[in-house]
């Protein structure tokens, strides 16, 4: 194992853009055709990110939570109605729900997958229940068909946040495709990313065709005719263009995070006081953010200090989520004892896909060496 030298060795990070190939250069084309709001990226981002995904529409955004809004007002979800979401993930999809005049109603996760099941999402169904948003974290992906069948008996609303899920499987089928409408980020720490940016996809005509006037002003046809009270949700072009260059290396970029996942993995599987999280077998993840579960027994200094010792060894971690029971001034009480636990001790590695095996090794071995 390499020693770690705190003086001489630099921050690994968290996570850390990397442009693969042509970024630049399609930037600068952006930039010089003078379509620096819309244009041909745009488009062709669309294009490629359909045929990626294998769905019929794409409808990009500015940000996978302008994707979410789009998507949220797209299938009428309005005042007074209710949306199921995880107790324990990024809040963007309750956020949200608040913004369009619903009520975010927390579902417990898995303690092992950290996301929602559909039996405890069928817990939180009321009469005033519109939807359910599923979010796979970490590039996990949540038992979909079970999810479905529940939405379908209800009859609900899905929206799934694949934000940080670009790529991964389920049953074959990949995250964001298997409900009524999905969402993506292109955060710069994402998999794919524009800087900010985002997506949404559906299968339904009528669904993108509303997302899409939402995402402008609510103007269709007419210019200055507003149908709806439509937003600006659009993703501009010279953002288009790095994800256009991204997604040309897609398999690539996907191939480097499972080497890394592989890595992590081999290193950390066996080790006593840490809890990888776990992918099912109908999950064929690209893991987005490398994430554990510590035992406090083996970290009695809590998952804050170990964030804070590893950042002193040049190590950037992330904590796990605060769980919506940590929120009450925004989200109101609730009782979610798993979430509250992985709110407590899940902690997130440096996970980009440039990672050396060196770098890999050294935070193993900090992370290892940390426990009492
Ligand atoms: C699960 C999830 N949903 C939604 C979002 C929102 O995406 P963005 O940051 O692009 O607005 C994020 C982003 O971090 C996320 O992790």
């Amino acid at each position: 194992m390499m020693a770690v030298d705190r003086m001489t060795s630099k921050l690994i990070p968290w996570a850390s853009p990397h442009y693969w190939g042509n970024e630049e250069r399609y930037v600068l084309d952006a930039f010089r055709s003078s379509w620096i709001s819309g244009g041909a990226y745009v488009e062709r981002l669309e294009a490629d990110f359909a045929g990626y995904c294998g769905s019929r529409n794409v409808v990009s955004a500015s940000n996978g939570t302008t994707a979410l809004h789009m998507a949220y007002l797209a299938l009428g979800i309005g005042r007074g109605d209710e949306v199921i979401v995880p107790g324990f993930a990024f809040m963007a999809a309750a956020n949200v729900a608040i913004h369009v005049g619903a009520i975010p109603v927390f579902s417990e996760v898995d303690s092992e997958t950290w996301g929602m099941t559909a039996a405890d999402v069928e817990k939180c169904i009321t009469p005033r229940t519109k939807a359910i948003v599923p979010v796979h974290t970490y590039g996990n992906v949540c038992e979909m068909d079970e999810i479905m069948e529940l939405a379908k008996r209800r009859q609900l609303h899905v929206i799934e946040d694949a934000a940080e899920a670009i790529g991964s499987r389920y049953k074959g089928k990949m995250a964001g495709t298997m409900a009524e409408i999905g969402i993506y980020s292109f955060h710069a720490t994402k998999t794919i990313t524009t800087g900010e940016g985002g997506a949404a996809v559906s299968e339904s005509d009528e669904l993108s065709a509303r997302m899409r006037l939402y995402r402008s002003h609510g103007m269709s046809t007419k210019r200055y005719w507003h149908e709806v009270a439509g937003h600006n949700f659009r993703l501009p072009n010279m953002q288009a263009a790095i994800g256009c260059a991204q997604l040309e290396m897609v398999d690539r970029i996907t191939a480097e995070r499972a080497r890394v996942y592989a890595s992590y993995k081999s290193k950390l599987v066996d080790v006593d006081g840490i809890r990888l999280q776990k992918f099912s077998d109908q999950v064929d993840p690209v893991v987005w953010a490398i994430a554990l579960e510590i035992d406090l027994k083996a970290f009695p200094q809590g998952r804050d200090a170990l964030v804070s010792s590893m950042k002193e060894s040049g190590i950037e971690t992330r904590p796990g989520f605060y769980s919506a029971s940590t929120m009450p001034h925004l989200y109101g009480e609730q009782s979610l004892p798993r979430s509250d636990q992985l709110s407590r001790c899940v902690i997130s590695l440096p996970s980009s896909p440039t990672l050396t095996e060196e770098e890999i090794e050294q935070v193993c071995q900090v992370l290892v060496r940390s426990r009492k």
